[in-house]
């Protein structure tokens, strides 16, 4: 270390990194990672019935909502400057080949109509999938006891086309089936959607962060698991292959998910693709912090922040995230 003659330190530390830290207003003028409202999706559970309003135990504070329950919830996270929700529909009824998915006047569609008819400006995302409408809860069609992917195409299809027709915005392809992309943008440019937008659940992994979903959608699979279909957690480079796949499909955004424990993943997609980039904090994440708040183990409000803070800083633009509402009051519009 360099000293002067009187032995004190000449000029050290020139950095002193303290310095950006010290006062309040400076450290939050530097800050390169912000949050706003503007950028987080609600997700709900819509299930059949009226004035219902369902706990979901796995998941303290998320209700199963009914349709007129719904739109009391969206208006209160559109109020709080939340610009986006999505849908995850609960039928009455399911079957072998889900077809309350697709259905005309099924739950997700009725709930579409309403909340486009009551909130026009709320953005309307809906989850195309079958696992919540399959007796088996799989994501496709079983023919041999295999998920059959190309089969599987066209009920997918059709489900994204029935959502577009009761006035969907954007549709959220969850599945992981090979090819459903380009068959979703083909089948509702056919129907004349043409403006209605795929936001692709790119990559997603075969994650036991989605344990609390399940149990609310009640879309655990009867038999065997999910990882013939979604991604293997230890594989990053299959991530880019599938984004890649996507986005030539015709992808307009694209989704990792989940969100903390991939955080590498939304780094490399955010630098390889030009896409708005969507991360979801999914059930299990929610649930951890949830639960470990409510017993006293950590401050809830700070650790949605630092998550959230750290999935955008990841590279995401928009997070999914059921804390999303609360964060936003918090936040301010
Ligand atoms: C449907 C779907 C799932 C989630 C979103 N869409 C469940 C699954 O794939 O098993 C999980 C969301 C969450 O955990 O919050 N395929």
């Amino acid at each position: 270390m360099a000293t002067t003659e009187g032995g004190r330190a000449a000029a050290f530390p020139a950095v002193r990194m303290r310095r950006l830290r010290e006062n309040p207003v400076i450290r939050e003028m530097v800050r390169e990672t912000r949050l706003s409202p503007r950028e987080l999706i609600q997700p709900f559970f819509v299930r059949e019935g009226k004035g219902e309003r369902e706990p979901v135990p796995a998941m303290p504070g998320v209700e199963r909502l009914s349709v007129d329950q719904l739109l009391v919830e969206a208006r209160r996270t559109y109020e709080a400057g939340v610009p986006a929700v999505l849908l995850f529909g609960i039928p009455d009824t399911k079957d072998e080949a889900g077809s309350q998915a697709y259905a005309r006047d099924g739950v997700v569609q009725r709930a579409v109509r309403e909340l486009k008819s009551a909130l026009p400006e709320l953005v309307v995302i809906t989850d195309v999938c079958l696992c919540e409408y399959t007796s088996h809860g799989h994501c496709g069609l079983i023919i041999n006891g295999r998920v059959a992917n190309d089969p599987t195409l066209e009920l997918l299809a059709e489900t994204a086309v029935s959502h577009a027709e009761a006035g969907a915005d954007i549709v959220a392809p969850s599945d992981m089936m090979d090819g459903r992309i380009a068959a979703i943008r083909h089948a509702l440019d056919e129907a004349g959607y043409t403006e209605t937008l795929v936001l692709s659940y790119a990559a997603k992994f075969a994650s036991t962060f989605y344990g609390p979903f399940r149990e609310a959608a009640g879309s655990a699979p009867a038999f065997g698991d999910r990882r013939s279909y979604q991604m293997d957690p230890a594989d990053g480079d299959q991530a880019l292959r599938e984004v890649a796949l996507d986005v030539e499909e015709g992808a307009d955004m694209i989704m990792v998910k989940p969100a903390l424990p991939y955080l590498d993943v939304i780094r490399r997609v955010r630098e390889r693709f030009l896409l708005p980039l969507v991360a979801y904090q999914v059930s299990g994440e929610y649930a951890m912090i949830r639960f470990a708040a409510q017993a006293g183990a950590l401050d809830e409000e700070a650790a949605v922040l630092e998550s959230l803070t750290a999935i955008r800083r990841a590279g995401a633009q928009m997070i999914i995230t059921y804390f999303a509402t609360d964060v936003a009051r918090r936040l301010g519009a």
